[in-house]
């Protein structure tokens, strides 16, 4: 079964063509240029962008598959969660290549393309929890089978990726950040700043990053001049590893699985790549290239779905899409957090910058 599949949730412009569970192509169009200088995603732009884009994109996707549209026998694009305008460009194209074609057409959940994405690089037996960070979602979902999942943790304000943007940003290292902090961190002294780990008094496996965020930007404030940008790299990704690492291996405790995988662009990053494989060894990553998003993920997720008979016919597009069912979280742990943490907190180790800042001041956008 050959499946063509497009994706364009936010600001990448993707198609791929799967042989069954094997990716014949991926072409993805970055729109990174086009949104740099406002330093974050302006969607009006992103869907402008997808328009022009489309077109070449899928013709290439099919040119390095050498696979002629007749041999396609599934389109499935990617119904949200995402940017209304941007998601409506690829669904309208979707749309537009079944009708031609008379192929059916698959609606994709852009959340359960990258939970499964890491089957990219090898299968892994069920159940296993999938943590996908991005710059859009933070969660963590145990999945329990194709199309079974639930969500046991997510993040109460930004996305991790967002707060290696948000940091990058402030560090004008341009947007999006999250790559060149991983590069420059791999130079520095990840123990130089002692930035915060955030917390959730009343949900001890969600995550919290604004605190940090903030914690970044007073360290600037009480460091006017120079700073040893290397050194502030690594501690201030340290502060997100930690955090997820953390989570995810509490996470594993509590449902009582052993097997993990990690997915959404921020996958790609090294140091949490290498946290993971010592916190829980075996842990699975994507392919580097199929990290942040891309439409193999969504072919991917097509076939399992597929090959299990799940129905996948709905196309109403959706910017909020929860996936699967929720967890709430385990009042017991709750008790356990440190005694003074309210419900959203960050919680400075001592030496660290204070997170007491309102965020509100932050010349960022995301
Ligand atoms: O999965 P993705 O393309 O977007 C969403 O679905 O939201 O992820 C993009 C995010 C950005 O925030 C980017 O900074 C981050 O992934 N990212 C990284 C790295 N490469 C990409 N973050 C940390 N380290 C990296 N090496
Ligand atoms: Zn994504």
């Amino acid at each position: 079964m050959k499946i063509l599949a497009i994706e364009t949730s936010c600001d990448d412009t993707s198609a791929a063509v799967l042989d069954g569970r094997v990716v014949l192509s991926n072409v993805t169009a970055s729109q990174d240029a086009v949104h740099a200088p406002f330093g974050g995603v302006v969607p009006e732009l992103a869907a402008r962008r997808h328009l022009e884009t489309i077109q070449d994109v899928l013709r290439g996707a099919l040119d390095k598959a050498a696979t002629a549209l007749t041999a396609i026998d599934a389109i499935a694009v990617t119904r949200g969660p995402g940017l209304v305008g941007s998601l409506l460009v690829g669904v309208s194209a979707a749309r537009g290549l079944a009708l031609g074609t008379g192929l059916p057409l698959v609606g994709i959940h852009h959340l359960e393309g990258h939970a499964l994405s890491p089957l990219l690089a090898r299968e892994i037996d069920f159940p296993f929890l999938s943590m996908v960070v991005s710059g859009g979602h933070s969660s963590l979902y145990l999945v329990r089978d194709i199309g079974d999942y639930e969500e046991v943790a997510s993040t109460r304000d930004d996305s991790a990726g967002e707060a290696f943007d948000k940091g990058a940003k402030m560090l004008g290292l341009g947007y999006p950040g999250g790559k060149r902090i991983d590069d420059l961190a791999s130079k520095g002294d990840r123990r130089a700043i002692a930035f915060p780990r955030g917390r959730v008094k009343a949900d001890p496996l969600a995550m919290s990053f604004s605190g940090l965020k903030t914690a970044l930007w007073d360290y600037l404030g009480a460091h006017p001049g120079e700073v040893a940008i290397a050194d502030v790299c690594a501690s201030f990704q340290e502060a997100i590893v930690d955090v997820l690492v953390a989570r995810a291996t509490a996470s594993m405790e509590r449902f009582g699985v052993d097997r993990v995988a990690v997915a959404g662009g921020v996958s790609a990053n090294s140091r949490l790549r290498q946290r993971m494989q010592e916190a829980a060894p075996g842990a699975v990553f994507p392919p580097m290239n199929l990290c942040t998003d891309n439409a193999a993920m969504i072919a991917y997720a097509a076939v399992r779905r597929l090959e299990r008979g799940l129905a996948c016919d709905d196309l109403e597009v959706l910017s909020r899409l929860p996936l699967g069912r929720r967890t709430s979280p385990s009042p017991s742990r709750a008790a356990a957090s440190p005694a003074g943490a309210s419900d959203t907190t960050a919680a400075a180790p001592a030496g660290g910058a204070s997170a007491a800042t309102a965020t509100a001041r932050l010349p960022v956008v995301g």
